[in-house]
C-alpha cells in the first residue's frame, strides 16, 4: 500500500516498538484496536509529531505519554479516533426507538424523567437526531417531561463541534422535510444552527467508555452506542456489553451499529433484531 501524501510535510515512519507502545496504550485505555492501522497512524500522526517539534515517533509518544495535564493525550485521541457520522444515520433505529420503545417507556415512567445515552456521540448528529425524534413523538405533551439526552464520547474535538452544533447544509439533507427549518436556524458560511430550544435538550461530556460506569446514579432507558465497538476487540466488547447491562432498567433497550453484533459475546441481552438488545 502507498503512504498517504501529506499536505506540506513528510511521512513518518513508526518503528515496531514504537508502533507497539502506541498501539498497547490506546488498546488498554481507551479500546482501540490499531492492530492493522499502521499506515494510519503514520499518515495521521506525522504532521502532530513534526509540529510538536519532534522528527521521530520516539521521542514523541515520550513527550506525550509524560504529560500529566492530559492535554496531549486528548491531541492524540482526536487524531486516532474515526468520527464519521450523519443525521438520521441507520434510520431503522429511529423507527424501532418512536413506534416499539419509548411507547412502551410512556406507559410504564411514573415520574417523567425518560433518560437515554448516547455513548460515542461523535460531533452530535446521533444525540440532536435522538432529540429531533423525541421532539416528534412527545409533541405538545412534552412539556410535562424530562427528555433530556446525554451524549458522551472521548474525543474533545468532537465535542466541541457537537456543543457548538453548526453543520454545512448538505449534512441535513436526510432529514425529512421541514425538520430543518424546525430544528435549526441560519448561520454564517450557509451552515445551519442547532436551535436553542433543541440544544438545551442534549448535555455533552467526555467521557472514556473503558472506565467505571460508577457515576450513573439513575438508570438509562434507552442507550445508543453505534459504530463504536466495532474498534474493539471481542473481551472489550464484553466488558462494554455488562456494563451497558448494568445502567439500563430492566425493560431498557441497547442499539449497536447495524454492521455490529453481539453475538459470540457472552452477555445478559435479549435480541430483539441482529443491532438491537433488550434487558429483560
Ligand atoms: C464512528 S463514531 C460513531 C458516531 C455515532 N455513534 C454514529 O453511529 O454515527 C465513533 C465514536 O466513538 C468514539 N469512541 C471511540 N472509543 C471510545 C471510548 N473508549 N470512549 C468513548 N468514546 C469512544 C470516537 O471518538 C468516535 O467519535
Amino acid at each position: 500500500m502507498t503512504k498517504p501524501a501529506l499536505k506540506g510535510g513528510r511521512v513518518l515512519n513508526i518503528d515496531d516498538s514504537d508502533f507497539h507502545r502506541l498501539k498497547s496504550y490506546m488498546q488498554n485505555n481507551f479500546g482501540l484496536n490499531l492492530e492493522k492501522k499502521r499506515i494510519l497512524i503514520e499518515g495521521r500522526l506525522s504532521n502532530t509529531v513534526t509540529l510538536a517539534g519532534f522528527d521521530n515517533f520516539t521521542d514523541y509518544l515520550d513527550d506525550v505519554f509524560s504529560d500529566k495535564s492530559g492535554v496531549k493525550i486528548d491531541s492524540l485521541i482526536s487524531r486516532l479516533t474515526t468520527n464519521y457520522t450523519y443525521f438520521m444515520r441507520e434510520e431503522a433505529h429511529y423507527r424501532f426507538m418512536t413506534q416499539t420503545a419509548l411507547p412502551e417507556w410512556v406507559k410504564k415512567i411514573k415520574d417523567r424523567d425518560l433518560r437515554t445515552w448516547s455513548a460515542g456521540c461523535s460531533s452530535g448528529e446521533e444525540p440532536y437526531t435522538i432529540a429531533m425524534m423525541l421532539d416528534e413523538f412527545f409533541g405538545l405533551s412534552k412539556k410535562g417531561w424530562d427528555t433530556t439526552i446525554l451524549a458522551t464520547d472521548i474525543s474533545p474535538k468532537v465535542l466541541a463541534a457537537a456543543k457548538e452544533g453548526i453543520y454545512p447544509r448538505d449534512h441535513l439533507e436526510r432529514l425529512p422535510p421541514g425538520w430543518k427549518d424546525r430544528y435549526f436556524m441560519a448561520a454564517d458560511h450557509g451552515r445551519w444552527k442547532i436551535k436553542p430550544f433543541l440544544a438545551k435538550e442534549v448535555i455533552f461530556s467526555q467521557f472514556n467508555l473503558m472506565g467505571s460506569f460508577h457515576m450513573f446514579r439513575r438508570k438509562f432507558h434507552i442507550i445508543f452506542c453505534r459504530n463504536v465497538m466495532i474498534y474493539f476487540k471481542d473481551k472489550t466488547k464484553a466488558e462494554l456489553a455488562a456494563k451497558f447491562y448494568e445502567v439500563l432498567e430492566p425493560g431498557g433497550y441497547l442499539f449497536i451499529g447495524l454492521s455490529e453484533t453481539l453475538s459470540g459475546v457472552n452477555s445478559n441481552f435479549v435480541q430483539m433484531s441482529p443491532s438491537i438488545y433488550k434487558k429483560q
